[in-house]
């Protein structure tokens, strides 16, 4: 049954990885945690509003940093993976590993050391172990990136402002690894507080917390997502060929998330523009409302939830019957106040909002009729709103 327990891999475990790798002890150990978010979905990369919260699962990262090196190199090792990484780090040199991760952080961080100081070869030894799951939905990329940010910029006898971590992190995703996906992932992984939502305005790059006390089931449908990154791509073309028809007609939007649902309704977009364009609109108004209930101290309203997830379902279309049939099953349970898929769709994990009892009472239930119905094999974690990013050894 779902669990919240987080001592799987902790700390000792990296640094036992470590050492038993490099024969000496690491600089320093950091950790992040994967996400997922209650509500705001395919609003980041518009401009608009999320509200993420880290889980209790984690990576962590052990690094150290020889300065006395001729070159930059990183050596990477992880407990999930089989393959030990090498890489060049001056100029960065992509492998389409699992350790891309790893030298897209640590390249930039390497070669421009904050403070201007002259950049000087570095060999970076790095050691992972994990909790997140891969591949589920759950930002274990983010997780990995902005663990290593702040491991390697300590590593490096620089402070680096969890702010920054994130950014240094969402450039990798993007810029080296290639995934055009917004900062929401990095931003929640690095800046998320114990007990609390993450409100980010992703435009202006404000953040404050909302208190969320409740639990949150997450569900993995095991659905996978092949189409995942072209489908995402799509969309994001949609919506940028939407924000230009609009400002045709109201040249100061500054993006689409601006747009007002009248504004919106009012251009007539053609399909599928105006339902996606829609989708954006509403669904960071309701990333407004969400927290205006979370800082009157009420939970979580699942009318909301279900909102967000017909709206993804029938305007954004990421949604899948699979993921539909979680979110109806879940509610249907006494005590789940709400469900929606959570992350990109076409896939991976639904939440359910709820008591800590109530989503443990709920869970075989759900279980038990998913892999009846699907003939697939449901993941289950329960996780409450748990603490980001922190440098937690040196
Ligand atoms: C993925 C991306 C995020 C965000 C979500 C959808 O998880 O990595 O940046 O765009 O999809 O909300």
């Amino acid at each position: 049954m779902p669990t919240t327990r987080t001592d799987s891999v902790d700390a000792d475990a990296v640094r036992e990885l470590f050492e038993h790798r490099y024969g000496r002890a690491p600089d320093v150990v950091a950790s992040a945690p994967g996400r997922v978010n209650l509500i705001g979905e395919h609003t980041d990369y518009n401009g608009g509003e999320v509200l993420p919260i880290a889980i209790a699962r984690r990576t962590w990262v052990a690094v150290s940093a020889d300065r006395a090196a001729r070159s930059s190199l990183l050596r990477a090792v992880s407990s999930n993976e089989t393959n030990v990484g090498e890489a060049q780090l001056e100029p960065p040199k992509r492998s389409e590993r699992w350790w891309d991760y790893l030298t897209g952080v640590a390249a930039p961080l390497v070669a421009a050391p904050l403070g201007g100081k002259a950049p000087r070869p570095v060999a970076i030894d790095a050691a992972v172990v994990s909790d997140v799951p891969a591949g589920a939905g759950l930002s274990s990329s983010a997780a990995l990136e902005v663990a290593t940010a702040l491991a390697v910029s300590t590593a490096l006898g620089e402070t680096l402002p969890l702010r920054e971590a994130a950014m240094v992190a969402w450039r990798a995703e993007t810029e080296f690894v290639g995934v055009a996906c917004g900062i929401m992932d990095q931003f929640a992984s690095a800046l998320a507080r114990e007990a609390h939502a993450l409100h980010l305005n992703c435009d202006t790059i404000e953040t404050d917390d909302a208190p969320f006390r409740d639990a949150v089931l997450i569900i993995d449908s095991a659905v996978r997502r092949s189409l995942r990154h072209s489908e995402f791509n799509q969309r994001r073309a949609e919506c940028e060929r939407a924000l230009e028809l609009l400002q045709q007609r109201w040249p100061a939007l500054r993006n689409l998330a601006e747009a007002t649902p009248e504004q919106v309704a009012e251009a007539n977009l053609p399909d599928p523009l105006g339902r996606r364009a829609m989708h954006v609109s509403r669904e960071t108004r309701r990333v407004r409302e969400a927290v205006a209930m979370l800082d009157a101290g009420e939970p979580l309203s699942g009318k909301l939830l279900l909102e967000s997830h017909e709206s993804l379902r029938d305007l954004y279309e990421c949604s899948r019957p699979e993921l539909d049939w979680l979110v109806e099953r879940s509610i249907a349970e006494p005590g789940v106040r709400g469900a929606r898929l959570t992350g990109a769709g076409w896939g991976g994990c639904i939440i359910a909002v709820g008591s800590e009892d109530a989503l443990n009472a709920a869970a075989p239930a759900i279980q038990r009729d998913y892999v009846a119905k699907f003939g697939l094999t449901p993941r289950l974690w329960l996780s409450k709103a748990a603490r980001g990013a922190a440098v937690e050894a040196r």
